[in-house]
């Protein structure tokens, strides 16, 4: 059986079980901070187990692309080493969401893996909770008993919380529960050893394939557990290890699942998968993180400098590195990988393939950047070879760890180098360097969260922000924040106005005001489909009603910006084609930010193009168009632009303005009639990423004020030049005017050096058959030093120069030597300079016959000319 048909198997016997098959999230989280990727399959869910949203469907089942590579569940430095362990993978999953429980679960698992895939019973083990007194939890009987019918009770393990209780991060959903694993060795290996003995001993052959976790407790921040409100199932069955059971192999990596990967790199490399542990590593690591990285930039997540986006670069980079050490890659090709996978997922997960070009070039620009910082690193570790031989042929800690934070070499990279040069790294040093650096990330960021406090039962926080700005609100719940600088309290209303910051539109802010007070919401965020309003202080009374209101102008100009950004997305899209994908926004109250995909700068002419037409979307007050709760292939239908890793429901919300114009699928709000947005400027262009340009732009008051600010501008210039028409003729004369007194002024000071350097081969002193001259000079510019010193040399013979000047402001000093004394009368114009440069307090060199020398104390030029006579005297007379 392939890997398509095992998994359209997975699916197809849940729905078969009544389940409804949705499609994977995006793998990049965006409304939960406490997650950057999605983790588990339950991720995406973790507001129906909460209780915080009804789950549209009792039973779920999918294939969810997860990725474990931060925080509690990472598995990235396993990658490569074991055969199992993969950054992002497939995980296969059912829920029942206050439906059925473990009965169901159980024996569901049970027949699809012995009698649809047909895995031998003997080869498989499970395990249940064995309790833990320190929770005060009992041992998982119910789970027992259940295995008991189906399972000879010598293969039930018990599993103590480590194993056999799961939790989602710190806080959140958890509960027991009870994993499958697979004994695949040979029947000889399996004679000579029990595999019970093996069952969660991170043997190759021995693993775990299905955990199916029994949802009741939510973790609290002070780690106590409290009952969920409903009981649920949460099934997670890691695809490519059933791949490998299924299809009877040794490794995740022998199945079809890797195979293309496999050998394309193994081929482009000239090696053969198999025959060496290091370069199996290696391409084990490749074809690992291509997926995570190219399903990650799919799925709208840039490779960057910080937090998500720098756990990609990380990735990336570790790809890199290993191909680049172990299998000679010294150019990018990662980019190349990128096209197999595409090919390879294009039925199960076709965006890999419709944004191949871009996420191609995303990968390539990253692969060079980083060979470069290869390069410069390498080159670092030689320069100061010298320096580690001294130092008892070691890389001090210090500097391994500037490797590490500057230059991405990771300790083992190092070391490896290090090896080949016969040195040794203080490991114990670079441990200490990484603690102090996590310890001051630590403390810049940590933050302590209470938990929920529940004011009123019922979770109901509803939006009423497309139509009022204002509503009679109660609190519900809310919590505290505090990090070192700061104390914040996250308030839930019943109802509100405030529009939480999502989509690139920015939080409302305003007031919660009741009788006695007003509150100030300083930002309004959203966690999952929580409205969180944060203020620095908390209501009195909070049971008492509130009126909450917005920042009304502040959101006016915040809806025109984001029309206007709608109005833009189709104007680009008209000039510059359909490539134009959104790849991010920035809608606040003060400007309008832009990112798309386009391979070139966007010329002067493009963007004029485009700002007209938006402006004559503008001026035909084309009303807004808004539809809610949409069946999403409906709004598709409607030719609803949808963003490539956005998280969409079943309904949508469409806005349109001219439904031949902008139709796109959008949560953000809006002028009612592009008219209100009045004038649209774009201010800048700029390229944020390979293959992603920036536009920023103004609307409205703020265009105004931008363009009256460019006229004024233009005034003053005018008042200047004294001219009202043709003013950049007048720049034009004057920078010609310019040009033309600079020639002269050079000419002019060529010829005061030409007479310097004659005043000056008259000043000879004469030491012992040596023509001496010492002398402080006035000069404008060390080219002109320079010169004046080269040219004495033609008209000098036997001579030793020395020059000194002050030149914008800085002492300098020049020696010149005659070919002959550097030979004949040990005479070095680097030796000569530094010691002169003593009187300057400062130092220099050059090569034997010229050498040049700068310094801080200008009044010590005066003596450098009598100390020169006196050290020329002393060398060829001693
Ligand atoms: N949520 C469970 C896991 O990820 C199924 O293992």
């Amino acid at each position: 059986m392939n890997s398509a048909e095992i998994r359209q198997q997975f699916l197809d016997f849940f729905a078969s079980k009544q389940h409804q098959v949705v499609p994977s999230a995006p793998l990049v989280v965006k409304d939960d901070p406490t997650l950057m990727f999605i983790n588990s399959g339950m991720a995406p869910f973790k507001d129906y187990f909460l209780g915080n949203k009804p789950a549209p469907y009792k039973r779920v089942a999918d294939t969810q692309k997860c990725l474990r590579v931060s925080g509690k569940h990472n598995d990235l430095e396993e990658v490569g080493y074991d055969t199992y362990h993969h950054t992002m993978f497939e995980m296969l999953g059912n829920w029942s969401f206050g439906d059925y429980f473990k009965k169901e679960a159980l024996a569901w698992s049970w027949e699809l893996l012995t009698e649809v895939y047909k895995l031998p019973k003997d080869r498989l083990y499970v395990s249940v909770f064995q309790g833990d007194e320190s929770e005060n939890l009992p041992m998982d009987q119910e789970a027992f008993d259940i295995w008991k019918g189906m399972i000879s009770e010598d293969r039930i393990l018990m599993g103590n919380k480590k194993d056999n209780f799961w939790e989602m991060g710190d806080t959140g959903p958890c509960g027991p529960c009870s994993e499958i694993h697979v004994d695949l060795r040979t029947d000889e290996e399996r004679a000579a050893v029990d595999g019970k003995s093996l069952v969660n001993n991170d043997h190759p052959q021995v693993v775990e394939i299905w955990n199916n976790v029994f949802m009741e407790f939510n973790r609290l921040a002070d780690s106590s557990l409290v009952k969920l409100p409903a009981q649920h199932v949460d099934t997670g069955m890691g695809f490519e290890r059933l791949c490998m059971a299924i299809q009877g192999k040794r490794s995740n990596y022998d199945t079809d699942v890797f195979q293309p990967l496999i050998q394309f790199i193994a081929k482009e490399a000239g090696v053969t998968y198999g025959e060496h542990e290091k370069v199996d590593i290696a391409i084990r690591v490749m074809a690992d993180h291509i997926r995570a990285i190219a399903f990650a930039i799919t799925d709208g997540q840039l490779p960057s400098n910080n937090k998500a986006g720098y756990v990609i670069r990380r990735i990336l980079r570790r790809a890199v590195r290993y191909s680049f050490t172990f299998l000679n890659f010294k150019k990018p090709f990662l980019y190349k990988l990128a096209e197999v996978l595409a090919d390879q997922m294009a039925n199960v997960f076709p965006e890999l393939k419709q944004q191949l070009g871009f996420v191609q070039r995303v990968i390539e620009e990253e692969e060079n950047a980083f060979l470069r910082t290869l390069e410069n690193g390498l080159k670092r570790l030689d320069a100061l070879e010298a320096k580690f031989k001294e130092n008892n042929n070691t890389i001090d800690g210090k500097t391994a760890f500037e490797l590490y934070d500057t230059f991405g070499f990771p300790l083992d990279l190092t070391a490896l180098i290090a090896r080949e040069k016969g040195l040794a790294v203080d490991e114990a040093g670079f441990g200490v360097e990484m603690e102090q650096q996590k310890n001051r990330s630590r403390n810049a960021s940590a933050s302590e969260q209470t938990d929920w406090v529940i004011v009123q039962p019922d979770i109901v926080n509803e939006f009423i922000g497309y139509d009022s700005d204002a509503s009679d609100s109660h609190v519900v719940r809310y919590r505290q924040v505090k990090t070192k600088a700061k104390s914040e309290y996250h308030i839930i209303l019943d109802k509100t106005p405030f529009y939480a910051e999502s989509g690139g539109q920015v939080g409302d802010t305003g007031y919660l005001i009741s009788d006695s007070e007003q509150i100030e919401v300083i930002d309004t965020k959203k966690e999952n489909d929580l409205i969180l309003h944060i203020t620095t202080k908390l209501p009195q009374n909070l049971e008492a009603g509130f009126r909450s209101e917005i920042d009304k102008a502040r959101r006016d100009f915040i809806r025109k910006n984001h029309s206007a950004t709608h109005l833009l997305h189709s104007a680009l899209r008209k000039v510059l084609g359909d490539h134009v994908q959104q790849r991010g926004s920035l809608v606040n109250e003060k400007i309008l930010r832009f990112d798309f995909s386009h391979f070139a700068k966007v010329t002067d002419e493009q963007l004029r193009e485009v700002e007209q037409i938006v402006n004559e979307r503008i001026r035909q007050a084309i009303p807004l168009g808004e539809s809610r709760n949409v069946p999403i292939a409906e709004a598709k239908e409607m030719g609803a632009t949808a963003l490539f890793g956005e998280k969409y429901g079943e309904f949508v919300r469409v806005i349109t303005f001219d439904k031949e114009y902008s139709v796109e699928l959008c949560g953000g709000t809006h002028v009612f009639n592009t008219g209100h947005i009045g004038y649209f400027k774009i201010v800048a262009e700029s390229s944020v990423a390979a293959g992603v340009r920036r536009i920023e732009a103004v609307t409205a008051q703020a265009a105004d004020d931008f363009m009256q600010q460019q006229v004024n501008e233009l005034n003053a210039v005018r008042e200047v030049l004294n001219t009202q028409s043709n003013v950049s003729g007048a720049v034009q004369k004057l920078q010609d005017d310019n040009k033309l007194l600079q020639k002269q002024l050079e000419q002019f000071e060529l010829k005061q050096v030409n007479s310097l350097k004659d005043t000056l081969a008259q000043r000879v002193q004469q030491l012992n058959g040596i023509n001496l001259i010492a002398e402080k000079v006035e000069v404008s510019n060390a080219d002109y030093l320079k010169k004046l010193a080269f040219d004495l040399r033609q008209v000098v013979d036997n001579l030793v120069l020395v020059l000194a000047a002050e030149i914008e402001g800085k002492p300098q000093i020049a020696v010149m030597l005659s070919d002959n004394l550097v030979s004949d009368k040990k005479l070095n114009a680097n030796q000569l300079v530094r010691e002169l440069a003593k009187e300057i307090q400062g130092g220099g060199g050059g090569q034997p016959f010229y050498a040049t020398a700068g310094g801080k104390n200008v009044a010590g030029l005066q003596a450098v000319p009598a100390k020169a006579v006196e050290l020329v005297k002393s060398i060829i007379n001693g």
